[in-house]
């Protein structure tokens, strides 16, 4: 990468974002050296770049098609050179995979077509002496119906204290045949689903997904046990799945989906973001606060407001908290800098840090989204209806889509906080929108007619798609016996083994980028730099210089005096000979 160091002048104006309390992140493992000794800094999680494993889609390393532990610690030599700090793995426990995993059968054990305990350990060191830490998934709001205690539940029948541990009741209508609400379920159909002696449960997502009753003892005791059991074997930190929901209010008549859908979710609605789930997460806390460090956890909570997020993400609850906004954001500069301003008033309010997400397991992969037509505010999830269509190549520009993804990934790497990145984004992946309806396996495809996808697409298997590691051979490389999604041919460029050492590809862009932001990062500060943030461009200064300029229009722009030290596509040249940042980059400097 050139490093020319134009003369324009320095910033004048500025404004400052200032999170309380932080500091610069410290820990975890140097590439390419040897063991690391993992710091006991209680901190460590603050600006982490925490790296999410879809487990049954990174790497097969038993030969069935569906990824596994064997295959992460396979891998961990290639996130180690990646330079993350953190891993957090989706659900790997046993489960009957009505929801990829998150149909939980027993919160203790390990999947057998996943591995064992005993590979859980040897995984959790072997990430420990590569200095990576663990995070895992926790699933609270709902069970398996393969759970022993659902299976009791619907053996005990009608009043008995098994069914108490979960959201059971009497149907309407003269023999109870009516669901006892016209509830909707997150994945489309009834929310309540009627067993054989009469009476109905709730299950907030697929049937097979009953929830929890939140008030019985048993449940929070027996969250507080799991809590202990991994932590105790080494994880440092969960992911909360749908943290926003445990905490319901089921009156005796039971509000219709109508009237639920008017009711203000300002910690009193019955069923969504209850300010008494909070009191679950205190409990959790003094269980994190039993290790050294505590272990972590940051909340998977869809809620109205970033005020409301903010709850989630207290020091005394679970300590961080998703900002899902730059998933559901144009790339424009004027809604990013708006997104980072909030979120960082917001962290600073609770003195968490913010979190950022480009792309997960749930929604189409960033380099696909840009590439696509604007949203411009309306109420569709980015890249359902291409993906509908049939993933039309005249629908997209799948160039500027990873161009500005790889803008943007610069951009929120160089932000304060922590950056969590999915699987296969640094490969520079597009959604896979080429998946046979038959091989489709999310429930949010099965349980919804093609009138209700509009919204939501055809599901969220297209990224989920087992990763390409090799250009060629079965399942490029991904195992030896295939891959239990489909995977398209073009997966051969952008394959680990294509990108590696190539350095234009987004897999160098990315490691290279996380080993300037191990060096670069400082106190969780930043600070507009108001002179070259105008019109399509946003500039930003983080302590000691380290400057992130991006371009988010077409046209290029003069870059600020400094030495740069990467950008996501190659700079241009004015007739002066200096600098230009182009459209659809990001250039990192110091200044
Ligand atoms: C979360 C997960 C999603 C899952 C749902 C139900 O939103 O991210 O994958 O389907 O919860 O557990």
């Amino acid at each position: 990468m050139s490093t020319p160091t134009p003369s324009s002048p320095a910033p004048a104006e500025t404004t400052a974002v200032t999170a309380p309390g932080s500091t610069a992140a410290t820990g975890p493992a140097a590439a390419g050296s040897d063991a690391v000794e993992l710091t006991a800094d209680p901190t460590w999680w603050r600006q982490a770049v925490v790296y999410q494993i879809y487990p049954r889609s990174f790497a097969d390393g038993s030969g069935d098609g569906i990824g596994d532990l064997r295959g992460i610690i396979s891998r961990i030599p290639y996130l180690r050179r990646l330079g993350v700090d953190a891993v957090w793995l989706s659900p790997f426990y046993p489960s009957a995979l009505a929801d990829g995993g998150y149909d939980v059968d027993d919160y203790r054990d390990v999947d057998p077509r996943i591995g064992t305990l005993e590979e859980f350990d040897e995984m959790s060191r072997a990430l420990h002496e590569a200095g990576i830490r663990l995070i895992v998934d926790i699933v609270p709001n709902h069970s398996s119906n393969r759970h022993a205690w659902f299976r009791e539940a619907l053996a005990a029948g009608p009043g008995s204290p098994e069914r108490e541990r979960y959201i059971f009741r009497d149907g309407l209508g003269e023999h109870g045949e009516l669901p006892p609400a016209d509830w909707t379920s997150a994945f489309g159909g009834p929310a309540w689903t009627q067993v054989e002696d009469g009476q109905w449960y709730l299950h907030t997502f697929a049937r097979e997904q009953p929830d929890f009753n939140w008030d019985h003892p048993e449940v929070r005791e027996d969250f507080l046990t799991t809590l202990r059991f991994w932590s105790d074997r080494g994880v440092d930190g969960f992911r909360v799945d749908v943290a926003q929901c445990l905490a319901k209010h089921l009156a005796e008549d039971l509000p219709s989906s109508a009237e639920l859908a008017e009711m203000p979710q300002d910690g009193t609605h019955p069923l969504v973001d209850r300010d008494e789930v909070h009191e679950i997460y205190a409990e959790w806390r003094r269980v994190f606060e039993e290790y050294t460090p505590p272990r972590t956890a940051v909340a998977e909570a869809w809620v109205s407001s970033p005020e409301r997020r903010a709850k989630y993400a207290s020091p005394r609850g679970l300590g961080q908290a998703f900002n899902f906004d730059l998933l559901t954001a144009d790339f424009e500069a004027d809604a990013f800098r708006r997104i980072v301003t909030d979120n960082l008033r917001q962290s600073a309010t609770t003195g968490s840090s913010s979190t950022w997400v480009l792309s997960n397991h749930d929604v189409v992969r960033h380099a696909t989204r840009y590439g696509l037509p604007p949203l411009q505010g309306r109420e569709v999830k980015q890249g359902a209806e291409w993906i509908i269509a049939g993933g039309p190549e005249e629908g997209i520009d799948r160039e500027l889509g990873l161009r500005r993804a790889r803008a943007a990934t610069l951009f929120e790497l160089a932000l304060p906080g922590s950056a969590y990145l999915y699987q296969g984004e640094e490969l520079g992946l597009h959604e896979v929108a080429e998946i046979p309806d038959e091989q489709r396996q999310d429930p949010a495809f099965w349980r919804t007619t093609a009138e209700d996808r509009s919204f939501d697409g055809l599901g969220r298997d297209g990224t989920r798609v087992p990763l390409p590691w090799t250009r060629e051979g079965s399942s490029f490389g991904f195992g030896t016996d295939g891959a239990h999604l489909p995977q398209p041919a073009w997966f051969a460029d952008v394959s680990v083994e294509a990108e590696d050492g190539d350095p234009a590809s987004t897999l160098t862009l990315y490691r290279e980028a996380l080993r300037l932001r191990r060096t670069l990062q400082g106190a969780e500060e930043l600070t507009w730099d108001e002179e070259h943030s105008t019109g399509d461009v946003l500039a930003l200064v983080r302590p000691g210089g380290w400057t992130s300029i991006t371009n988010f229009g077409d046209a290029p722009v003069p870059l600020p005096a400094g030495e740069v030290l990467l950008s996501s596509a190659p700079l241009e040249e004015g007739p002066d000979g200096a600098p230009l940042l182009p459209g659809a980059t990001t250039a990192w400097l110091r200044r």
